[in-house]
C-alpha cells in the first residue's frame, strides 16, 4: 500500500473483471452440497477458477516480496480459505526457488456483517496487540473488499504498529457505489454488487462449507436469516 490511503489504484492488475450481466453457471453443471439446494441462484466463480487465479496471485506476490521475510496476516473468518490456499501456493513456489526467506502466518478477526448488511461497528476480535508486526513486511489477506471501510480501519490499526511495508491481497473486490477507493494491491476478481457465499464467505455463518463462490437466493437468505 502507498502511504496515502485515500485513493488507491491496483498494482499490476485489478483482478479478473466479472461484468454486471454475468449470469453465473447453472447449479446443475457442478457438484455442491445438497443441503443447499434451493438456497443458491448460480455458481458465480467455480472452485477451480479460484485456485488457478490464486496460483497466479502467489506468483505476483513472490515476484514482489520473495526476497523479504513476510508476515502474513489472515483476516478471519472469511479469509481463512483464501489465505490457506494462497500460502500453499507461495510455499510451492518457495520450494522451487533458491532465494527465499521465512514466512509467518498470523490471524486477526473482524466482524461487521449481520445478514447481508454491513453494520457500522467494526469489531477487531483477535490479536489487538500486533506489536509483532513492527519493522516487518506485512501481507494482509482478505476474502472480500466492498466499501473498503473495513480495510481502511484495519490498515490504520496495523500502521500504528509501524511495519516496514504493508501489502494487501483480496480475493474479491465488489463494485459498490459507496467505495472508499481503497483497493488491495493484489486482487483475484472484481465482482458486481451481489451478495456471494462459499469458499469460506458466509451468510450468518452458513455456506462456508461450499467450495464454489455462489450467489445466494432470496429463499436462502430467508432460511438462514437471524
Ligand atoms: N458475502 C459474504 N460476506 C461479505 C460479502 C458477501 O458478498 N460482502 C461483504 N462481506
Ligand atoms: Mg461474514
Amino acid at each position: 500500500m502507498a502511504d496515502d490511503l485515500t485513493i488507491q489504484t491496483c498494482g499490476k492488475d485489478g483482478g479478473i473483471v466479472i461484468n454486471d450481466d454475468w449470469p453465473g453457471y447453472s447449479l446443475e453443471l457442478f457438484n455442491y452440497p445438497k443441503h443447499y439446494s434451493g438456497d443458491l441462484e448460480c455458481v458465480y466463480i467455480p472452485h477451480g477458477v479460484i485456485m488457478d487465479r490464486t496460483e497466479r496471485l502467489a506468483r505476483n506476490i513472490m515476484g514482489d516480496l520473495g526476497d523479504h521475510d513476510i508476515v502474513v496476516l489472515c483476516v478471519l473468518k472469511a479469509g481463512y480459505q483464501f489465505c490457506a490456499d494462497l500460502v500453499e501456493r507461495i510455499k510451492a513456489l518457495s520450494r522451487n526457488s533458491d532465494h527465499t526467506l521465512p514466512m509467518s502466518v498470523n490471524f486477526i478477526r473482524l466482524k461487521s456483517y449481520v445478514n447481508d448488511q454491513s453494520t457500522e461497528d467494526l469489531h477487531i476480535v483477535g490479536a489487538e496487540d500486533l506489536s509483532f508486526l513492527t519493522g516487518k513486511n506485512v501481507l494482509i489477506v482478505e476474502a472480500i473488499v466492498d466499501t473498503g471501510k473495513t480495510m481502511k480501519t484495519l490498515l490504520k490499526h496495523v500502521e500504528a504498529f509501524r511495519p516496514k511495508m504493508i501489502k494487501v491481497a483480496g480475493l474479491l473486490v465488489k463494485r459498490v457505489p459507496n467505495s472508499s477507493g481503497c483497493l488491495p494491491d493484489y486482487v483475484g476478481f472484481e465482482i458486481p454488487n451481489r451478495f456471494v457465499v462459499g469458499y469460506a464467505l458466509d451468510y450468518n455463518e452458513y455456506f462456508r462449507d461450499l467450495n464454489h463462490i455462489c450467489v445466494i437466493s432470496e429463499s436462502g437468505k430467508l432460511k438462514y436469516k437471524v
